[in-house]
Formats: structure tokens, sequence, C-alpha cells
């Protein structure tokens, strides 16, 4: 992999160039402030000290719940990782603060696209050099450290293993950043779910046993009551599951697909990951379409009514219009790729659950997303500016939704089709893992969440 040679050491040179940020406020609009965590650079005034987040005491059981945990003293290891993440912290938000750009062959991302591409930049080369997960090792395959890899929810598979097997990893605890805890929800979905009895304890068992085990063997779980630990679940269930223990419900890092705010999904805290078909479990024959004025059809629709939004669709627009094709099945004539490939806009609407592949299949053909779901947290937020790229609707604008798309200028059109072509890398899945792809950009987010809390010695 061309990060881990030795001379992308070379690439930490800084120097200096503009941008401006704006996004601060999306961090801070679903969920109490207490718990709200931030770009070091985002929220505080220019030339105040980044707080991150402090994290209190664990083991304290009378300390209330809302507060942080401390983690106890002596903790010689915890403390030069502190001291690491806090430099790293100093420069993303230097990188912020002075308009900085850092140096890489490979990639630099610029452009309005990034909400901030110099603190994203630093933030994300800090990561490459330091980020170190520790994977636990307990637990057998399926249920732990194995999930499917193909369908609609491979991308859990995916990413369970290319954590596993990266230079991430550390097998020394005492070194890690982050703690994964390696829970399949979509094997538990498969082998422990018992149609007729349809309770959730059988399958949060399984979740809060893994963590009552890993909690007694080693130190790390009740130090941070599970505030530097991680799961990740493409499956619908992922939020539900992770229910059945209430710190990592609460604390740790949820990796989720189903990123729906109305469910407790944080955007601070969690991290909203995209769902990805990949028919023959790559990338082959997925990129790429014509240009804009090779697209006939203004907007583009196929799929089952799965959901109440899709239903609302269908009802309005089903047969109606050709400019609108809104199908539920597509004649055979009709390819479900080609037509995204002819397509200037894709709706991607919610159906059972707020993520679907769509959002992805349109960026990877060259075709602009048009979102249509209700309390989504769209993913990479914190480093993405969506609007530049995609469109909004809301649920209530169906009727308008030809309006809405024909008001769009063709300028602005073309320039969003061109910025989605730009930053699909960043939703692109390869094996091994590129540098910026969807891999990177995961652990990116996760990193990001990590370096926004400190772990505090009493
Ligand atoms: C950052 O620096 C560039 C020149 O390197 C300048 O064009 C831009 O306006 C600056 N942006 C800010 C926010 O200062
Ligand atoms: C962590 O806390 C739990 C519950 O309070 C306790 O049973 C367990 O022994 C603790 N783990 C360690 C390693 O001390
Ligand atoms: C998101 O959560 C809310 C609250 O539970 C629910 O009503 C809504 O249907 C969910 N959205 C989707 C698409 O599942």
């Amino acid at each position: 992999m061309a990060y881990s040679s030795p001379s992308s050491k070379l690439v930490y040179f800084v120097v200096i160039i503009p941008f401006i940020l704006v996004s601060a406020l999306l961090f801070t609009l679903n969920h109490k402030p207490s718990r709200s965590y931030s770009w070091p650079s985002f929220q505080y005034p220019v030339n105040s000290p980044s707080p991150a987040k402090v994290i209190e005491q664990t083991s304290d059981a009378a300390a209330p719940e809302d507060q942080l945990p401390v983690v106890e003293n002596g903790n010689s290891n915890l403390k030069r990782i502190e001291a690491s993440l806090a430099r790293a912290r100093a420069k993303v938000q230097n990188a912020y603060h002075n308009n900085k750009t850092s140096y890489d062959p490979y990639y630099v991302p610029n452009g309005p696209m990034y909400r901030n591409p110099n603190s994203f930049h630093r933030s994300y080369l800090e990561m490459e050099r330091l980020f170190k997960i520790y994977v636990y090792e307990d637990g057998e395959p399926p249920l732990f450290h194995y999930s499917k890899k193909f369908g609609i929810l491979g991308i859990e598979g995916i990413l369970l293993h290319q954590i596993e097997i990266s230079k991430f990893r550390t097998r020394d605890p005492e070194t890690a950043h982050v703690y994964f805890i390696p829970i399949s929800v979509q094997s538990i979905a498969s082998y422990a779910y018992v149609i007729h009895d349809r309770s959730w304890d059988p399958l949060r068992n399984i979740a809060r046993d893994y963590v009552n085990l890993i909690a007694t063997k080693y130190p790390y779980w009740n130090r941070t009551r599970g505030y530097d630990h991680f799961m990740v679940a493409c499956h619908d269930w992922g939020p539900k599951i992770s229910r059945g223990v209430s710190h990592l419900y609460k604390n740790s890092i949820r990796v989720l697909c189903n990123a729906n705010t109305s469910e407790g999904f944080k955007p601070s805290i969690d991290v909203s990951m995209p769902e990805i078909y990949l028919p023959d479990g790559t990338m082959n024959g997925l990129i790429g379409g014509p240009p804009p004025s090779d697209r006939p059809i203004l907007v583009f629709y196929a799929g089952g009514i799965h959901g109440y939004i899709r239903q609302l669709l269908m009802d309005q627009w089903e047969d109606k219009d050709p400019d609108v094709q809104i199908h539920e099945y597509l004649p055979e004539n009709m390819p479900y790729y080609d037509m995204i490939r002819k397509s200037k806009y894709c709706i991607c609407p919610s159906g059972w659950e707020v993520a679907s592949p769509r959002m992805v299949e349109a960026l990877y053909m060259g075709c602009v997303p048009v979102l249509l779901k209700d309390h989504y947290a769209k993913p990479f937020d914190d480093v993405l500016n969506w609007g530049t790229f995609s469109v909004d609707i809301q649920v209530k604008q169906i009727p308008d939704l030809k309006n809405i798309l024909m008001d769009i200028r063709q300028e602005q059109y073309i320039e969003m089709q061109k910025t989605g072509i730009q930053l699909r890398r960043h939703f692109e899945v390869n094996f091994p893992p590129k540098r910026y792809d969807v891999f990177h950009m995961i652990l990116h987010s996760i990193w990001l969440r990590r370096i926004n809390i400190q772990l505090h010695e009493r």
C-alpha cells in the first residue's frame, strides 16, 4: 500500500494556502451540548486553545451518568498517547487557523466540496501517521471477527475484514487510540434471530456478553466507559443491538449505515457509514458514466416500495411524466445501471431504513444524488459539503420534485456533477484499500471523534 512506504513520510511538509470554514454548527445541532464534540478547528474562536472533550473516571460507580469519566493515575502509556493526540489536535487546529495547506504528492483535498480542505488534510495525514486500533481477539467467527462481504450490507464485512488486516491495527492494546469490538450484527441477525420469538433480548445478549467479557478481562472498557471503543454495523439492527449495552449505545463510537438521528444516532459521537452495493464484490463496471450532455432523463428512481417515503414517491410520480422516471419494476429493456447513466439526477429515498446504496451508485456513475430522507446523518458530513454535489429534497416537497430540479440552473448542475466525480474516490472500495478511499474516510471519521476527546488524569 502506498501509504505504508517510508517515503510517504516525506509527505508531511507544510505550505500555506487559503480557506474558510462554516460548518461547526452541524455538530451541535442534534444533541445535548454537554456531549457534543467538535473538530478541534470548529466552533472555537480564533486563537483560543481547542478544548477537547474531557473524559473522567469510570470506575467511580457513583459518577453521574452524564459526566464523562477520568482515567486512573500513573499510566504512562496513556499519557504518551494523550500527548501525541494533543499535538495532532494542535496541528489540525493550526492548519485551520493559519490557512495552511499540507503537501501530498498523491492527493491534496481542495475545492468547495470540502468544508475545510486544510484541516481535513492535516487531520487525515495525522491519522495515517499515528492512528492505532486495537482489535479484541476474543470470540469466534461467524458472530465475531467476520461478517458477510456481499450484498447491500457488504460494507460491514469488508470494513471488519479490512480493519483486521490493516496497518492501523496494533497488537499492543497499550499503544491503541481506539478499541474495536468485532461483533457482527449481520451474523447475529442471521444466526441468532428466532422468528417466532421476535425478541431483541437474545441478540442483545450476544453483544452484552461480549462487552462483559472484554470489560472483565482487560482494563480498557471500564477505564473510559466505552468512549474510546467502537463497533461497526451496516445491518438495520445495528442501533437496536447496540442498545443491549448502555455505555456502548451512549458512549462508544457506533459506525452505522442506519444513521437515523431519530433513533439515537449522534452525529458528533457516532459515524455514518455509506451503504455500498457491489454486485460482484468489486467496483468492476460500476465507475464512470457519460457527460451531462448525454443524459436525456431528468430524474430516475427504481426500486421496491419499502417504507412511506417511497410510497409517496410512487403515488405522486409513477408513470406521470417522461422526464421523471419513477418505477417499482424496470422493464427489461431498461437495465438499472443504464438508467442511472442516462439520468441527470438520481433519487435516493429512504427505504425500511435511512441509508440506501443508491447514493453511492449515483456518485459512481456520475448521476447527481437527490437525497429524499428524513433524519439521515450523511456520511463524512464533517468533511464534505454535501450541498455542492447533491440535492436535498424534503418529503413534503415530493409533489414539487420536477420543478425543484428544473429550477437548478444548467451551470450549477454541471458543477455538481463534476464535483461528484471529483470526490467519488472517498466512496470507492478498494482491495487492498487506497489512500482517501471509503475505508480511510470511515477510519478518519473514527479518528476525528477520538481526537476530540481527551482522557484525563485526576
Ligand atoms: C488563504 O490563503 C490563500 C493564499 O494562499 C488566500 O487566497 C485565501 O484567501 C486565504 N484564506 C483565508 C481564509 O485567509
Ligand atoms: C469492570 O467493571 C465490571 C463491572 O463493574 C467488573 O465486573 C469488572 O471486573 C471490571 N473489570 C476490570 C478489569 O476490573
Ligand atoms: C427514523 O427513525 C424514526 C423514529 O424511530 C422513524 O419514525 C423513521 O421511520 C426512521 N426512518 C427510517 C427511514 O427508517
